[in-house]
């Protein structure tokens, strides 16, 4: 399976594909995540790319595939892979869809999670993550069980992303209207997208996703029955 999810800063695109990673074992692969990684190590990518993310625009276009160079091997196409954060932009799309023609490959499916703008504000306002183990939460909307204490690891210490700061959300909900919304008519007109109602609980919308991937999938695993029935 190999799907693409696109949706403003805080639609929910890394819990869906942490969700979707866990129940179907396909792997999630964020770019913000793994430019985050870059700028923690300090390496030539994150030195590059550490002031345009706080500053919220898109990192340039070749240090991006550089990083997904290393992601995107023999193994992602076997294994398949959930994109998450990529591709932000038509020269990145069109760059993916060419790695994939190369290789006979093809997206399954883009996944736009669709949420209102003020949501998305509220979402990125009051969410923070473990210091330890990186589990993610929410002021409200997503509290740890004990207040003050990790779910998963039972660590103390929280931590906020920089690019979270009001003014920066702003210039990153700017980015995706000028530069990645785009993507919307570029993937309708390859018949690949499929939007899904992000302003569900987090749980309802991975039902929604999950049945909508069934449907997708059922007529190319009935066509490919067929198929093995005729050469039988
Ligand atoms: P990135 O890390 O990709 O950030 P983003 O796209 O801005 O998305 P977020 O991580 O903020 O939100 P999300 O949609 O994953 O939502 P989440 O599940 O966390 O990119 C960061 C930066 O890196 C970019 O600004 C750019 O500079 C750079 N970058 C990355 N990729 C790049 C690329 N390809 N090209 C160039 N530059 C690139 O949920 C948010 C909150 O809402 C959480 O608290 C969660 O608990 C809550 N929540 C989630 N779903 C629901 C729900 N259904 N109902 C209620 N609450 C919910």
């Amino acid at each position: 399976m190999k799907l693409i999810l696109l949706g403003p800063p805080g639609a929910g695109k890394g819990t869906q594909a942490k969700l979707l990673e866990a129940e179907f074992g396909v792997p999630q692969i964020s770019t913000g995540d793994l430019l985050r990684q870059e700028v923690a190590a300090g390496s030539e990518i994150g030195k590059a790319a550490g002031a345009v993310m706080a500053a919220g625009g898109l990192v340039p276009d070749e240090l991006l595939l550089r990083l997904l160079a290393r992601r995107l091997g023999g193994a992602a196409l076997r294994l398949g892979f959930i994109l998450d954060g990529f591709p932000r932009n038509l020269s990145q799309a069109r760059a993916l869809d060419s790695w994939l023609d190369a290789r006979d490959a093809q997206i399954d499916a883009v996944l736009e999670l669709k949420v209102d703008d003020a949501a998305l504000v509220d979402r990125i306002a009051g969410r923070f993550a473990c210091a330890a183990c990186g589990a993610g939460y929410h002021e409200t909307l997503k509290p740890p069980r004990a207040a003050g204490h990790c779910d998963r690891c039972a660590g103390t210490r929280f931590t906020r992303r920089e690019d979270d700061r009001a003014e920066v959300v702003a210039a990153r909900l700017a980015a995706y209207a000028a530069q990645t919304a785009p993507l919307l008519p570029y993937y309708r007109a390859q018949a690949r997208l499929f939007s899904v109602d992000g302003m569900a609980p987090p749980d309802q919308v991975f039902q929604d996703i999950r049945m909508l991937l069934d449907a997708i999938r059922r007529p190319r695993l009935e066509r490919a029955d067929s198929k093995a029935r005729l050469e039988v």
